[in-house]
């Protein structure tokens, strides 16, 4: 098996329904925050950590993320002629990057999408990269989820403890802690918060090996109804080594509509050119709700 991780599977074939009508014939992967679409950060954040080739799981619905990474010759011609030069090499700047796209034809579930990418992953470790994930790039989680793999050469999922209450919206772990790091015993997806044995959330940004295709083909529908990535994690950690990375900075569940909030105001916040007069806005705001 190769050893060096440089394809990301991004699934992006859900039907959107916790941000509907907005979302009924668009994709929620493209959502903007701020001025780019949640995939994009996503894909920004890959490509900070040395991935290379992106295999995109997509359904109906869904062709704007395959335009959004294309070229755009009418854009690009009136950019050039206006001398807007930035935002030319900004919506150019995906030409090096390879991009594959997959159609899921069903929404089956995450652990469905994934093991649609198998021809295009064979015998390499992936990532996995949920766009409903941003991460505060001050902290790299992938990156330091990387250094883990390339140090133990099994799978690292990411981790963040919640309140107890929120376990049913996530797949949980129950492990042996060694530093930031767990050692997997055993994983549950979204289970009550009674028969939860830890509130250490999985996150989405998972490393794994082409092993778990295996493990996916066979499994039937779980919570949900759905095909999940979570019980086909379970039976892999019977048979190797699965850890689970605790994550440092800030995450924000844009698939959430107050995450989605936070993270607006967060990186508008953290935007150059929209920083001062926002923050201006925000403190006059405050005032009149106090
Ligand atoms: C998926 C996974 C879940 C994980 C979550 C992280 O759930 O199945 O294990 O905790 O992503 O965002 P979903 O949010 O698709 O229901």
């Amino acid at each position: 098996m190769k050893t060096k991780v440089k394809k990301a599977i991004l699934p992006a074939a859900g039907l959107g329904t916790r941000f509907l009508p907005a979302t009924k014939a668009s994709p929620k992967e493209m959502l903007p925050i701020v001025d780019k679409p949640l995939i994009q950060y996503a894909v920004e954040e890959s490509i900070s950590c040395g991935i290379e080739e992106f295999i995109i799981i997509t359904g109906k619905h869904k062709r704007a993320i395959e335009d959004h990474f294309d070229s755009a010759f009418e854009l690009e011609e009136k950019l050039k002629v206006t001398g807007k030069s930035k935002l030319l090499k900004e919506i150019n700047k995906w030409n090096q990057i390879k991009f594959a796209y997959i159609r899921q034809r069903a929404a089956l579930g995450l652990g469905h999408a994934i093991l649609c990418a198998e021809p295009f992953v064979r015998d390499e470790p992936f990532a996995v990269i949920l766009s409903d994930d941003i991460i505060d790039p001050e902290y790299p989680l992938l990156k330091e989820m990387l250094k883990i793999y390339a140090e133990k050469k099994c799978p690292v999922i990411a981790l963040e403890e919640v309140p107890i209450s929120e376990v049913n919206r996530y797949g949980v772990i129950d492990g042996v802690q060694e530093g930031r790091v767990y050692k997997i015993k055993n994983l549950i997806e979204k289970p009550s918060p009674e028969k939860a044995p830890s509130n250490l959330a999985i996150i989405g940004r998972y490393i794994l090996t082409p092993e778990i295709f295996e493990h996916l083909a066979r499994q039937k529908p779980g919570a949900g109804g759905e095909i999940q990535l979570t019980d086909a994690l379970k039976e892999l950690v019977r048979k190797t080594p699965i850890y689970g990375y605790l994550i440092r900075g800030k995450r924000y569940d844009v698939g959430d509509k107050l995450g989605y909030l936070e993270a607006t105001v967060d990186l508008a916040l953290k935007n150059d050119e929209l920083s001062k007069d926002f923050k201006d806005f925000l403190i006059k705001k405050i005032k009149t709700l106090s």
